[in-house]
């Protein structure tokens, strides 16, 4: 196995100087190439989980890189492989790029050895966003079970960095438990933001726990909700969807307007490779992010 405590060069680079004749939209996107990148730092959040910073090593392309809230980059961790992330951060920060990452497998897992100054591929960014345009002037559900806090972090950030832009915003958290929190040194900072409620659930409170204990659905009890003026985002495990969203049309809200994010194996992630297709649909080019109506009548997709 290699050690990633040394920087080393991203493998792939010479093959893909010549790159195949992709369609006209992801050259436009420049998404046919590989970024090199270094990670700057790591932040260990739970057990499972670890905050990335990487950093684009060419200052005009770093510059360059622009996504939307909801996006996702493939990393590649050279002679490993490549896996989907989604951008965590805020699209205003063009300094580094915030990848909140669960060690999962292999290359998740490699990922979590590194240190500071190990060197990997980025592509991208890929996929659907999050409808923040459609969302202006209305009022904004921002739902998150579990890792589904890393998606939803960069609309939070967009949220919050454009408040005048949206009327109410609720974000709802839950977890199975208070120690798989992520980003709980942030809540403070969501909260402090005028008009905005943040509310946390643990399935599980135990010893010390003060605050809700039980599923997601529960918080959206006590929020007073217009429907007709309100937007919705769900990110966690599939099965939450149902619940969540069920919840949500029960109060009113149009499947057009509530929106989730999808994960399939990738491979390409833009639309080449045929991994992630559900039917004649590729949850990397048009999704990850779909609207509920689109997500519930997509095969087995839910
Ligand atoms: C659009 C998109 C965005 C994602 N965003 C994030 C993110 O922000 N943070 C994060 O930690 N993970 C995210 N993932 C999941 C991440 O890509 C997988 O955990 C990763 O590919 C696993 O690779 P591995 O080599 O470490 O594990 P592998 O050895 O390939 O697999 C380990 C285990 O994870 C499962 N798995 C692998 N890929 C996926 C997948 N795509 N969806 C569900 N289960 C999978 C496998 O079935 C297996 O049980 C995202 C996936 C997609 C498609
Ligand atoms: S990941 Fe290759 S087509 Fe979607």
């Amino acid at each position: 196995m290699k050690n990633l405590l040394l920087p080393y060069e991203v493998t792939k680079e010479a093959e893909m100087a010549e790159p195949l004749d992709f369609n006209r939209r992801s050259r436009l996107m420049n998404t046919h190439r590989v970024f090199k990148a270094e990670i700057s730092s790591i932040t260990q959040l739970t057990e499972k989980e670890k905050l990335f910073h990487i950093r684009i090593l060419d200052p005009a392309e770093r510059q360059r890189f622009t996504f939307l809230p909801g996006q996702f980059v493939m990393v590649e961790v050279p002679g490993y492989g490549e896996v989907p992330i989604s951008i965590a951060g805020s699209a205003s920060n063009r300094g580094f790029i915030e990848l909140c990452i669960r060690r999962a497998g292999m290359v998740t897992s490699v990922l979590h050895r590194a240190k500071a100054g190990a060197r990997v591929g980025l592509r991208g960014p890929f996929g659907t966003s999050f409808p923040v345009a459609m969302m202006k002037d209305h009022h904004v559900l921002l739902i998150a079970g579990g890792l589904g806090l890393a998606p939803l972090r960069s609309a939070i950030l967009h949220v919050t960095e454009n408040r005048s832009d949206f009327r109410n915003v609720h974000i709802l958290y839950g977890t199975k438990s208070p120690d798989q929190l992520l980003f709980d040194y942030q809540y403070e900072q969501w909260r402090r933001v005028d008009g905005v409620n943040l509310s946390i659930i643990v399935e599980e409170g135990g010893d010390g726990w003060t605050g809700e204990v039980g599923l997601v659905t529960r918080l959206l009890d006590r929020i007073p909700i217009e429907p007709d003026r309100t937007y919705a985002i769900v990110c966690g495990p599939p099965v939450m969807f149902k619940f969540v969203c069920n919840k949500l049309g029960e109060l009113g809200i149009p499947m057009r307007r509530m929106f989730v994010s999808l994960e399939r194996r990738m491979h390409c992630g833009m639309g080449k490779c045929c991994r992630c297709n559900i039917g004649s649909t590729f949850t990397c080019k048009d999704g990850p992010v779909f609207d509920y109506w689109t997500a519930i009548n997509l095969k087995e997709a839910i």
